[in-house]
């Protein structure tokens, strides 16, 4: 079952190049425009709130950089458990868009039937066909992620933001705002080989198995991503904490100065993403700011950052892509790093304790 890999979750970061190249293709018909998306008609929202919990949260706060940056669509990002007991401002012209893997999870359900009861059109990007979630909702756009056992979420993740992606670009076009979607279509459909080539060097693979080998003995560790990358940095947290129990924490790189830069010292790694964008420059001041305080700076970065790789302590070198689309090849890294500190600590990767695939109680 396990197709050879040592646990689930492994198997599961392998798998998605696949996972993503047939999530594009599944969700073609509508992008193509040769079929609606059945539920949603030729709604237009006005405005957009995500509801989610966990790494389907961070994803929602991806998807709102392409929502606002492409459809240019206002867009609100909330934790489900807190969104629903905040008496939030919605009506007949906000856009929810759940994001579940399982479907089942109780307070996205919950946000989902408030936002509904005030009149909201509400979309569900889910992995699991039948579940709760798609059959409560107006419409539904599936991740054909596949079935994901590993209660750390892998494939899923990177299946949401290209479907988060997609859609994104799809109102653009409705409101006028890109005329050639072909554009934005091509180069999504390059990420599944870019991912490939990550993951099926095996000089990569040996290079995060050092890195978990060196720092599987810390009990902190900070992320840093700005922009895009920024929830890439939470999300890479999150796996570390989730199958290691290690105390990480992500942070908008910019803030540090306004406080965490107190935790650097020579003990802290610090993991940043630091890969070609607009905030290029900004995360290289960042970056010599913890290796002043004599940080252990680790970086994802790509091959032309010449600058960011002479100020780490360790770099990982991932491809180069357009910067919108980099949180999916940016996350593997990360994902593979906790993976490996956690198989090095010896945990049961797949079953971390405390925690449950689908949380279906408040
Ligand atoms: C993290 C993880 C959880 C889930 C969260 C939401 O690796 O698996 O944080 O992302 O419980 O689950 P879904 O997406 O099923 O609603």
């Amino acid at each position: 079952e396990k197709a050879g890999y040592k646990h689930f979750m492994l198997k599961e970061i392998y798998e998605q190049p696949r996972a993503v190249a047939d999530t594009i293709s599944g969700n073609l018909p509508w992008f193509r425009g040769e079929m609606p998306i059945k539920g949603l008609g030729n709604f237009k929202p006005e405005r957009i709130q995500i509801v989610a919990c966990g790494t389907s949260y961070y994803a929602g706060l991806v998807g709102k950089f392409y929502f606002e940056n492409f459809a240019r669509i206002p867009t609100e990002v909330d934790y489900a458990s807190e969104y629903r007991y905040r008496n939030p401002v919605v009506n007949e012209n906000t856009l929810i868009i759940a994001i579940t893997q399982s479907g089942e999870t109780a307070d996205t359900l919950a946000a989902m039937r408030l936002a509904k009861e005030r009149k909201a059109k509400v979309l569900t990007v889910c992995n699991v066909i039948g579940s709760s979630a798609t059959r409560e909702s107006d419409a539904v756009l599936y991740t054909y992620a596949g079935p994901e056992i590993s209660v750390a979420s892998t494939k899923a993740f990177t299946t949401q933001l290209t479907v988060l992606y997609l859609l994104s670009i799809h109102f653009a076009v409705r409101k006028n705002l890109i005329s050639n979607p072909d554009i934005y279509l091509e180069k999504i459909s390059e990420i599944p080989s870019l991912m490939e080539q990550f993951l099926e060097e095996e000089k990569k693979k040996q290079e995060v198995k050092n890195l978990a080998d060196r720092f599987h003995k810390v009990s902190n560790a900070l992320y840093l991503g700005r922009h895009v990358n920024y929830p890439i940095a939470l999300e890479g947290a999150l796996k570390l904490k989730e199958i290691s129990y290690i105390h990480a924490e992500g942070y908008p790189a910019g803030e540090m100065k306004h406080g965490p830069i107190a935790l650097i010292d020579e003990n802290m790694p610090v993991v940043t993403i630091a890969t070609k964008g607009r905030v290029y420059e900004k995360i290289l001041s960042n970056l010599a700011e913890v290796k002043s305080r004599k940080g252990i700076t680790i970086t994802v970065t790509n091959e032309s950052c010449k600058e960011v790789i002479e100020n780490s302590d360790f770099s990982i070198i991932v491809p180069e892509t357009d910067e919108f689309l980099s949180p999916l090849i940016n996350v593997i890294p990360l994902q593979l790093l906790a993976y490996y500190i956690a198989d090095f600590l010896g945990y049961d990767v797949d079953q971390p304790r405390n925690l449950a695939k689908s949380v279906t109680v408040e």
